[in-house]
């Protein structure tokens, strides 16, 4: 039995399914698993237009969670601007404590573009902290998730953290 923390940033919910779907299976297969969802103050998404410094993207994350009592693991949150999302970024960047040694998994959801580069900016992260960086899931979907590619990449992450 591991212990297994789940981190994540969804702003409308997609990222917090394929989360959900991943501690189920977790779950099921015997793990103890904590959803640990970031909470902000202020606005993480761009400015106007996407115009850097336009107005959005100032934000600080509210009592970020403490996951050096984990076994295991997985950060994921949503693709923007073809980037790992900025909210889960600064939570590996800023707080994320030196996890020398425990495995470690990304995960992201998207609609089009950006996913291998969300999961390699998030891993650089998670490698700086000292993790054992494990391969991530991108799920991309259009109005919504395909079931079976869902289920098909929930099973994938849970054979590699609990391998
Ligand atoms: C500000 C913003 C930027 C986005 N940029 C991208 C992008 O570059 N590539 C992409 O495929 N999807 C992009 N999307 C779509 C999201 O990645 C997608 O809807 C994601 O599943 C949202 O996750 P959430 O529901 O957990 O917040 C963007 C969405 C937002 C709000």
């Amino acid at each position: 039995m591991k212990n297994i923390a789940i981190v994540l940033h969804t702003n409308s919910g997609h990222t917090l399914k394929f989360a959900q779907a991943i501690r189920d299976k977790l779950v099921a297969l015997g793990h103890e698993v904590d959803l640990l969802g970031l909470r902000i103050a202020g606005s993480a998404t761009p400015g106007f237009m996407f115009i850097p410094g336009a107005g959005g993207g100032r934000f600080t994350i509210k009592s970020p969670p403490e996951v050096t009592g984990y076994d295991v693991i997985l950060v994921g949150g949503p693709v923007w601007m073809f980037k790992a999302s900025p909210v889960i970024m600064r939570y590996l960047a800023e707080d994320l404590p030196v996890i020398k040694g425990k495995k470690a998994l990304s995960f992201a959801t998207l609609l089009f573009r950006g996913g291998a580069r969300a999961l390699r900016m998030m891993n650089d992260e998670l490698e700086t902290s000292g993790a054992d960086v494990l391969e991530g899931e991108a799920l991309r979907y259009f109005m919504k998730f395909n079931e079976a590619e869902l289920v098909a990449a929930v099973d994938r992450i849970c054979e590699r953290v609990t391998s």
